[in-house]
């Protein structure tokens, strides 16, 4: 059954944030007053959500994170303790960029997860189910299954969307434990609707 969003004493939502049913709001969060929320979403122990920032339903934002003006987190996306968003390339003091126009994009792609400690660089793109290990420097656009590591990172190797390391044969087919066959081509890693 729906409920609406529980937000814990100590956590201050600002009057105009949007938050979807049965989200979560853990101790000493901030969501400021043009966040977008949806449902079913938890946000663990002092996460800040910036003005203009969407995150979708199911997502679960571990303890630790700021999602800066820009960052737009599809559904069912995981974001590690600690892991770090940026929102400027080039950041100076004397001359500050901190106006709307000033803010790159990153998207994560509904399924993709971000490691702890991980840091995402503004205007990537983490397409559906990427997976970026503890640590790394995401510099580039990850694409659909990849696994990437390091600093900066680099695809380690795809992972299926319930988080189970492919093996692919000559043909580049890889099948999962459970079934579910992952494609190579010439493009994008596509896993194949069951017959
Ligand atoms: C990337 C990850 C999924 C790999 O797990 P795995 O498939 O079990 O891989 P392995 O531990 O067998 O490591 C494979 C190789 O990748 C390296 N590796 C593993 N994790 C790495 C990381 N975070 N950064 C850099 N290299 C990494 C290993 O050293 C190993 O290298 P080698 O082949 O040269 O020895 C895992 O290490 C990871 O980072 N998970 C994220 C955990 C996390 O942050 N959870 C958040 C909620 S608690």
């Amino acid at each position: 059954m729906d409920k609406p969003a529980y937000v814990h004493p100590t956590a201050v939502v600002d009057e105009g944030a949007r938050l979807g049913d049965n989200t979560k709001v853990w101790h000493f969060c901030h969501v400021y007053p043009k966040a977008v929320i949806g449902c079913n979403t938890i946000l663990g122990q002092n996460v800040m959500v910036a003005n203009g920032v969407t995150i979708g339903d199911f997502c679960k934002i571990q303890n630790n994170v700021s999602l800066y003006e820009g960052v737009i987190l599809e559904d069912y996306v995981f974001c590690g303790p600690s892991m770090v968003f940026t929102n400027v390339t080039t950041p100076r003091c004397l001359f500050p960029r901190n106006t709307t126009e000033d803010y790159r994009t990153t998207r994560v792609k509904r399924g993709a997860s971000i490691g702890a400690n991980a840091t995402i660089v503004c205007g990537v793109t983490l397409h559906e189910c990427a997976f970026v290990a503890a640590g790394a420097v995401v510099t580039k656009d990850v694409p659909p299954y990849a696994m990437v590591a390091g600093v900066p990172a680099r695809i380690i190797g795809y992972m299926c969307e319930r988080g189970e390391r492919l093996s692919f044969d000559s043909r580049g087919v890889a099948t999962t434990s459970y079934g579910q066959r992952y494609v190579k081509g010439t493009g994008d890693l596509v896993r194949k609707e069951e017959a």
